[in-house]
């Protein structure tokens, strides 16, 4: 066995991080920037790259305009954050959660440097421990994005757990294979509880939304998140010191998921 850790070269990395304009995003930006990284944002607005991530358009254009964007040639972490809340369309949900993060992971892994730990990361969301519509997630994974954009009449709540646990389900598929593992890339998912940004603010609009969310996640350790909690995980399994966490979906969650699931399942 050796004990010496990999080394962690000196070069700058690179990072792409979507839905870097706000929230979660924001907060990786920054997280990475203080650590010493050069960062692509990827966002509908205010970012290196602005681009809609609910078309197919609109995605080919990102990952054009940020591998123009990068330098050497090669990223070293990728983050794909950007996200349509519950309160959306579940067609925009599904498009940009889903398909959207999907797409841009897809499309810039052959971009992404196969030595020093490079990585990427899926935002999912720890409604993926509650119970989901299993038809939808299946039809996000199996067919095309056209056959389930057009054919769903579920509800922005429903649509928006199905984004999520389809996309870890993603992640789980994917990690393991000779595209990602196989060529030295993590692949990982983060799923946090309650975290203060813009779009929480919106979930929590109505005393009663909050009160059910408050319910839904029982936060236990700390309580609502600050961005910066889940921006310093991502920087971990992004940074380069991660060398063999894969396939996972993490929870920062305060406890909710152990509080909910208990013991038995993980
Ligand atoms: N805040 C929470 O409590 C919470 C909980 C669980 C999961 N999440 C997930 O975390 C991620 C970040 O959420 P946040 O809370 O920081 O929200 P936020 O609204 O603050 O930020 C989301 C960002 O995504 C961008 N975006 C949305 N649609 C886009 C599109 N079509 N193309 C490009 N960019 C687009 C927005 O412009 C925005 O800057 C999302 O995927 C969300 O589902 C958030």
């Amino acid at each position: 066995v050796d004990p010496v850790p990999p080394t962690i070269d000196d070069r700058q990395r690179t990072y792409v991080v979507s839905g870097s304009a706000s929230g979660i995003g924001r907060a990786t930006v920054d997280y990475l920037e203080a650590a010493g990284g050069r960062v692509i944002g990827v966002d509908l607005h205010d970012a290196d790259v602005c681009a809609d991530l609910s078309t197919a358009t609109g995605r080919t254009q990102a990952v054009e305009d940020v591998r123009g964007l990068v330098r050497d040639g090669v990223i070293d972490g990728v983050v794909s954050c950007a996200g349509a809340s519950a309160a959306a369309s579940s067609r925009l949900i599904l498009a940009v959660n889903f398909f959207g993060a999907t797409a841009l992971l897809d499309g810039l892994r052959n971009s992404m440097n196969p030595a020093g730990n490079a990585g990427a990361v899926a935002v999912a969301s720890a409604s993926t421990h509650h119970p989901v519509d299993h038809r939808l997630v299946r039809q996000c994974l199996q067919a095309g994005e056209d056959a389930v954009l057009g054919g769903t009449a579920v509800s922005g709540a429903e649509a928006y757990v199905a984004s999520k646990v389809a996309l870890v389900r993603w992640v789980r598929a994917n990690a393991p294979s000779e595209a990602w593992a196989g060529r030295g890339l993590s692949l990982n998912a983060v799923s946090p509880a309650l975290v203060q940004t813009p779009m929480m603010e919106q979930g929590m609009a109505s005393e009663e939304n909050r009160e059910r969310l408050l319910a839904r996640y029982p936060m236990v350790l700390h309580g609502i998140a600050e961005p910066g909690a889940v921006a310093s995980l991502i920087g971990y399994l992004v940074g380069g010191e991660n060398s063999h966490v894969t396939g996972q979906n993490i929870y920062v969650d305060g406890g909710s998921e152990a509080v909910v699931r208990g013991d038995v399942r993980w």
